[in-house]
């Protein structure tokens, strides 16, 4: 019998170390161990022994049992430790790899240029003024001049939503908002805004694009104010030595109307590929207020007087920066703003 408890020693002790998982050692245990254990069975026999025997058998049978016990627990303590290895090793962090660089975003053209602008016209002593991009035919036409049937209005393709309500088709009208609650007094404004018109969008068009719109009115305004502020604003947008040219042009808000032209800014006035060869790039359209823009707006005409403007945004920015479709700006590929941001 004690050969049969040595075998199931040897047994039992191959099993333990090999196990694998606190479960399977629990397992074991009550294999080896428990109440219906080979151990327990033999050991029941013991009754019919001699005292003698009952001794020694007793003996070996406690010292095997002892053996399986130190056996589990050092197999227990050995898997513990392997776990917390294990655990170690794969939640290792190596505080020397170098961080993740988080990408800052930056100003878009736009809103760079629209920035620019702004602060170059509040320095001049402008408000910056806003009104709705859905605006009433009233203020977008009707008070600009342009009655309804007007064949002006065929100039600017236009989303109309009801019969009286359409996407402002230009900044103008916030003009005739800022007058009518101005009470004759004089303005200086300068409005900023997104336009729409039923253009196909193509690399120079866009059914959605920005103006600014500038208005000046006093008792003593001129000609010469509007020049002299545009020249002031084309040589701070592209270059000190910018001259400007009025060329005759219509708008029905404005008598006399020009399209103003700014030297080319790249060759100087001498001809280039920028300025199709003329030495001169066409920026915006300007003019005197019509007097019936005022008058309508409850201004004495006889009195007041003032000069406006009004400038695609798109086109200053694509001229100033080079850039050679105006789609780049509303796509917002990544690619492209981050070369401009480099200043490529
Ligand atoms: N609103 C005009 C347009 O979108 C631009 C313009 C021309 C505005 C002359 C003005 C102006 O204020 O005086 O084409």
């Amino acid at each position: 019998m004690i050969d049969q408890l040595q075998t199931m020693l040897q047994d039992a002790l191959s099993q333990i170390a090999s196990a694998n998982s606190q479960l399977e050692l629990g397992e074991l245990k009550a294999n080896f161990l428990g109440k219906k254990s080979p151990l327990s069975e033999i050991m029941k026999k013991m009754g019919s022994m001699s005292p003698e025997e009952r001794k020694t058998f007793g003996m070996k049978a406690n010292e095997f049992k002892v053996q399986i016990e130190n056996a589990l627990n050092a197999r227990r303590t050995e898997l513990e430790r392997l776990a917390i290895a294990a655990r170690l090793a794969s939640e290792h962090i190596d505080v020397t790899l170098p961080g993740r660089k988080l990408s800052v975003g930056s100003l878009h053209p736009l809103t760079k240029t629209i920035e620019e602008v702004e602060d170059f016209f509040i320095g001049m002593g402008y408000n910056i003024a806003e009104g709705p991009e859905v605006e009433l035919d009233l203020y977008n036409f009707e008070m600009l001049n342009v009655p309804k049937g007007h064949p002006a209005r065929d100039m600017q393709d236009s989303f109309y939503i009801l019969d009286n309500l359409l996407l402002r088709t230009q900044t103008s009208p916030v003009q005739a908002r800022t007058l009518l609650v101005s009470d004759n007094k004089p303005v200086k404004i300068l409005c900023p805004g997104k336009v729409y018109r039923r253009d196909d969008d193509d690399a120079t068009h866009s059914h959605q694009f920005m103006q600014f719109e500038g208005l000046v009115v006093g008792s003593d305004i001129t000609m010469s104010d509007l020049k002299g502020t545009l020249e002031a604003f084309m040589r701070k947008m592209f270059g000190p030595t910018r001259e400007i040219r009025f060329r005759p042009s219509y708008f029905p808000f404005t008598e006399p109307s020009v399209e103003v032209d700014v030297s080319c800014f790249k060759c100087g006035g001498k001809g280039c590929p920028l300025c199709k060869g003329n030495g001169w790039i066409e920026v915006l359209g300007a003019g005197m207020v019509h007097p019936n823009v005022l008058t309508q707006a409850g201004y004495d005409a006889e009195k007041m007087r003032g000069f406006a403007f009004g400038v695609g945004i798109e086109r200053v920015v694509m001229l100033k920066y080079g850039i050679d479709d105006i789609r780049h700006l509303y796509t917002n590929d990544i690619r492209f703003l981050k070369q401009f941001e480099r200043g490529e």
